[in-house]
């Protein structure tokens, strides 16, 4: 977190939220911040921290780090259970600048120490800090997280932060190596939280017709992803028929949680439910928001071929995306001799619209022509 000396103090007293009391760092905290900051998930996400993280670290931050960040006029709080007291994780403000007409501008983190995640924790710490700090006198606060911390993604888009984009190479890895960040931020007039989604979650996490389910695509599906598209017959009907590197796919599957919260696509894998294997990939690529119109894609691997998964899936999918999604509309494009395809997008309900010469690009810099195929929410299943 970057500060921006010199500037006035924030007041230091104890603040009060939902469940969660902000309050500075004491001594009494030395064994449980040596504890949390030893946490793999804090190792990975938080690279500026030491590691391995001792108890002269944490000494170090009670005594001298967190008192020179209040001094920066920025605030390092430990998060407390206010029944007992006890460090559940911390949360901190760094001021960045001053933003038009001199109000401050700043930068919010924070880390869950393992015994307190998953219960709201970092998501009430960073409201009452924003609020707190919006009545102080701040107008922006960003908050900037790694790719692959889709947690605290969740709890950016719970305090109501708004994704701005990714600024590339903006913080650096343990290994020193430029690293991305989301930016998210929130300004004093916003609306508290949760942000609003495109797409929201699938319910109780997946889509399911008793023979597959569909699950949000992760970073261990990678190997499989990787063989389904370097499959001839899936690059060439790619929208961009390249075979892919296996880096490109580990960054796809990695990334697709973050792809899903910024309402920008929806991948999820296929799997066979009664030998649990993934059996191909379908995903909503949702390109057309401001006219509700989102397109639809899917590959099956071989061996799951001619069993009805494609369509199975584009059904579970038309389903959740005018039951769910705000969609009015969804498209999907086949080659003109897709047969297969094209079965599959009759039998889910779709209808041809068009034929569109040279749409996309094909090989050797050629283009090849596609079928456009529609269905309306309005349209009976
Ligand atoms: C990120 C972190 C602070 C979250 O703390 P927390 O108290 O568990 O957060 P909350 O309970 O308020 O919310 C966590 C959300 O992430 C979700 N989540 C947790 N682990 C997840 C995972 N591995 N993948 C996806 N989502 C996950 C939870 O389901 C919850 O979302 P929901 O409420 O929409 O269901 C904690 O995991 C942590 O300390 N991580 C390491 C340090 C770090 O990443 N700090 C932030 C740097 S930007």
């Amino acid at each position: 977190m970057s500060i921006h000396p010199p500037s006035p103090e924030l007041p230091t007293g104890p603040v009060d939220g939902d469940r969660v009391r902000l309050r500075r760092h004491a001594e009494a905290d030395v064994d449980d911040l040596a504890a949390a900051c030893a946490d793999p998930l804090i190792v990975r996400f938080l690279p500026h921290l030491p590691h391995p993280y001792t108890r002269d670290d944490a000494r170090w931050w009670i005594q001298e780090g967190a008192p020179a960040q209040w001094t920066a006029g920025g605030a390092a709080h430990a998060i407390v259970d206010p029944a007992t007291d006890r460090l559940l994780g911390a949360v901190g403000l760094g001021r960045t600048g001053l933003g038009p007409g001199g109000v401050p501008l700043g930068e919010v983190g924070y880390w869950v120490a393992p015994w307190a995640r998953g219960r709201g924790v970092a998501t009430a710490a960073a409201n009452t800090l924003a609020a707190w700090a919006f009545g102080h006198g701040y107008q922006r606060l960003e908050l900037l997280t790694d790719l692959e911390n889709l947690a605290s993604q969740r709890v950016a888009v719970a305090a109501g932060f708004q994704r701005e984009g990714v600024r590339r190479g903006v913080a650096r890895g343990r290994d020193g190596s430029p690293s991305d960040r989301i930016v998210w931020a929130r300004l004093a007039d916003d609306p508290p939280g949760p942000s609003p989604r495109l797409l929201p979650d699938l319910p109780d996490g997946q889509l399911s017709d008793g023979v597959v389910t569909l699950r949000p695509l992760r970073t261990e599906d990678t190997d499989v992803m990787y063989a389904l598209h370097t499959l001839p017959d899936v690059t060439v009907r790619s929208v961009r028929p390249v075979s892919p590197s296996r880096a490109e796919i580990q960054r796809r599957c990695a990334h697709s949680g973050a792809r899903w919260l910024a309402g920008e696509r929806a991948d999820m894998a296929i799997m066979d439910i009664a030998s649990g294997e993934i059996a191909g990939e379908i995903g909503l690529y949702y390109h057309g928001q401001a006219t509700g119109q989102a397109m639809i894609g899917y590959s099956v691997l071989p061996q799951w071929r001619g069993k009805g998964y494609a369509t199975r899936a584009t059904r579970l999918v038309v389903r959740w995306a005018f039951d769910q999604v705000e969609i009015a509309r969804l498209i999907s494009g086949t080659a003109p001799d897709n047969l297969g395809s094209q079965k599959v997008l009759a039998r889910a309900g779709f209808r041809r619209e068009g034929y569109q010469r040279a749409r996309l690009p094909g090989p050797n810099g050629t283009r090849v022509d596609d079928i456009l195929y529609a269905r309306l929410r309005t349209e009976p299943a």
